[in-house]
C-alpha cells in the first residue's frame, strides 16, 4: 500500500519504519529540511533500539523516502498519517494547532480518496474537528480515523512490530477496512484488532497511560507508607504483583514518572474532564502525588548532611527519564539536579546515551564524566535517577576507592540492602529501610 506520514519525530519515524518493514512503500514528510536530508542520508535523528536497521534495510530497498512537500505527501499516500506534535498548553490540554493547521492543508491539497489517521494523542473528539476542517476546505470523499498508538521508548520497534492490539476508531467501512488490511501482517499471533468509534479509541489512549500513570503513583504512596511503617515495598509489590488481578508490571516505585507521554496525557485528560463537566479527581491527585515525588529524594539528601549542600559533591547516574531512551523529558533527574545547583552543590553526571540532551539543557552547570566510575570520583554521594542495566552491579570497592564518602541515594531501588550493607555503603532507596553505615 502507499502510505504517507506527515511528521518525522518519534512516532511518526517509528511508524513510517515499521509500516516499510511489511512492504508498503512509504513516503514521509517533515518541515524540517537538515532532519529531511539527514535521513535521506540514511541517518536515524533519534535514539531507538533495533530502527537504525530497520531505517537502513527499507532506505536500500526503496520503501522509505523522505520529503518536504506537503503535497507530495498528499498525493503519495493511501494512507495518511498525521504524527504531529501535541505539546501541552499552559492549561494543560493538547495543543492541535499542528495537527488541525496540516488537517487544512490536507484539505487544500486533495485530489482523490484517502484515509486521514490520526496517529498523534489528541483528545476525545479531535477526528471531528480534523473531519470539519478538511470539509471546509474540499468536496472530495475521505475518511478521518483514530489510530493511537501504544509506543513505549526503548521498546517502540518491537512494540509496533508484534502489539498487544491495534485500536481502530472509525465510522467508515471502507477505511476500517484499509486499516485492517494494512495492520493484518502485525497480529498474526491473533493479537486483536478492536475497531470501535473514534471518540472512543481517542479517550482508550488517554485512559491507558492514565492508568498506568495511577498505578505506578499508587505504588509510590505504598512505598511512601511502608517507610513510615518500617515495611518493605518490595515484599509489598512481590506479594501484590501475583494476585493476576493486579499483575506484576507497572508497579515498581521510585522517583515518578516522567517521559513524554505520562506527565502530558494525565493532564490533558484531566483537562478534558474539566472541559466537559466532569472533574477527574483521582488523576488531580495522581499530578499532585507525582510532582512531590519527583524530588523525594531532596530532603533526605539536605537531612544526611544537616541542610548545608553548599559545595558538597553528587554523582548523578541516570539522567533520561527511563533506560533505553535518551529522552529527559520531564526526567526526575533533571528536577533534583535543578534543586542540588540551586543549594550549591557540585554535581558530576554520567548516562549512556543522554548527556547531549542534558549537556544542551544545562551547559557548564554540571560537570561530564565519561563514564559511571569517573563521574563519582571525590563525591560526598552518588545518586541514582534511571535503571540503566550498566548501574546493576557495580564494582563497588571501585566505587568506595573513589568516592569521598560512601553514601547512596538511589532513585529506584537497584541494590539488594543486604548486599550494600555488606558493602558498608550508607543506602536510601524508595520505600524501603534506610541502611545506615
Ligand atoms: C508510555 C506507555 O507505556 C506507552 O504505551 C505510550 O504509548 C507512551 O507512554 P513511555 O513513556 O515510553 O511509554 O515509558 P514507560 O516505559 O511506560 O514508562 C513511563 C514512566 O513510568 C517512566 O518514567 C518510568 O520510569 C515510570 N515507571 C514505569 C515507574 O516509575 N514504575 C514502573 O513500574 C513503570
Amino acid at each position: 500500500m502507499k502510505i504517507s506520514v506527515i511528521g518525522t519525530g518519534y512516532v511518526g519515524l517509528v511508524t513510517g519504519t515499521c509500516l516499510a518493514e511489511t512492504g508498503n512503500d512509504v513516503l514521509c514528510i517533515d518541515i524540517n529540511k537538515d532532519k529531511v536530508k539527514q535521513m535521506q542520508e540514511g541517518v536515524v535523528p533519534i535514539y531507538e533500539p533495533h530502527l537504525d536497521v530497520l531505517f537502513e534495510r527499507n532506505i536500500k530497498a526503496g520503501r522509505l523516502t523522505f520529503s518536504t512537500s506537503l503535497e507530495e505527501g498528499v498525493s503519495h499516500g493511501d494512507i495518511i498519517f498525521l504524527a504531529l506534535p501535541t505539546p501541552e498548553d499552559e492549561d494543560g490540554s493538547a495543543d492541535l494547532s499542528y495537527v488541525l493547521g496540516a488537517a487544512k492543508d490536507i484539505g487544500k491539497l486533495i485530489k482523490d480518496y484517502k484515509v486521514i489517521v490520526d496517529k498523534s494523542t489528541v483528545p476525545v473528539g479531535t477526528a471531528d474537528k480534523v473531519t470539519q476542517v478538511i470539509a471546509n476546505e474540499t468536496q472530495v470523499a475521505f475518511d478521518v480515523v483514530s489510530n493511537p498508538e501504544f509506543l513505549r521508548e526503548g521498546f517502540a520497534v518491537d512494540d509496533f512490530l508484534k502489539p498487544e492490539r491495534i485500536v481502530i476508531g472509525s465510522s467508515s467501512e471502507k477505511a476500517t477496512e484499509l486499516m485492517e488490511r494494512l495492520y493484518k501482517p502485525f497480529v498474526r499471533s491473533g493479537n486483536p484488532i478492536i475497531v470501535m468509534d473514534e471518540k472512543s479509541a481517542e479517550l482508550t489512549k488517554y485512559a491507558a497511560n492514565s492508568f498506568l500513570a495511577t498505578k505506578i503513583t499508587f505504588m509510590n504512596e505504598i512505598a511512601n507508607f511502608c517507610e513510615k511503617v518500617g515495611a518493605d515495598v518490595d515484599m509489598v509489590r512481590r506479594g501484590m504483583g501475583t494476585d493476576s488481578r493486579i499483575g506484576k508490571r507497572f508497579l515498581f516505585p521510585g522517583i515518578g514518572y516522567g517521559g513524554s507521554c505520562f506527565p502530558k496525557d494525565v493532564k490533558a485528560l484531566h483537562k478534558s474532564g474539566k472541559d466537559n463537566n466532569y472533574t477527574f479527581d483521582i488523576l488531580n491527585a495522581v499530578i499532585q502525588v507525582n510532582d512531590t515525588q519527583k524530588t523525594i529524594l531532596l530532603p533526605r539528601i539536605e537531612s544526611y548532611f544537616d541542610g548545608d549542600l553548599k559545595g558538597k559533591t553528587f554523582a548523578v547516574w541516570g539522567l533520561a527519564f527511563k533506560p533505553e531512551t535518551d529522552d529527559i523529558r520531564e526526567a526526575p533527574a533533571i528536577y533534583i539536579m535543578e534543586q542540588l545547583l540551586e543549594k550549591g552543590a557540585n554535581i558530576t553526571v554520567f548516562d549512556p546515551e543522554a548527556m547531549p540532551n542534558i549537556k544542551k539543557r544545562f551547559g557548564n552547570t554540571l560537570t561530564y564524566a565519561n563514564n559511571m566510575y569517573e563521574a563519582t570520583k571525590g563525591v560526598d554521594a552518588l545518586v541514582i535517577c534511571t535503571e540503566w542495566s550498566i548501574f546493576r552491579t557495580p564494582d563497588f570497592d571501585k566505587l568506595k576507592a573513589n568516592m569521598s564518602q560512601p553514601v547512596i541515594f538511589d532513585g529506584r531501588n537497584l541494590y539488594d540492602l543486604k548486599e550494600v550493607e555488606h558493602q558498608g555503603f550508607y543506602y536510601s532507596s524508595i520505600g524501603r529501610k534506610t541502611i545506615a553505615q
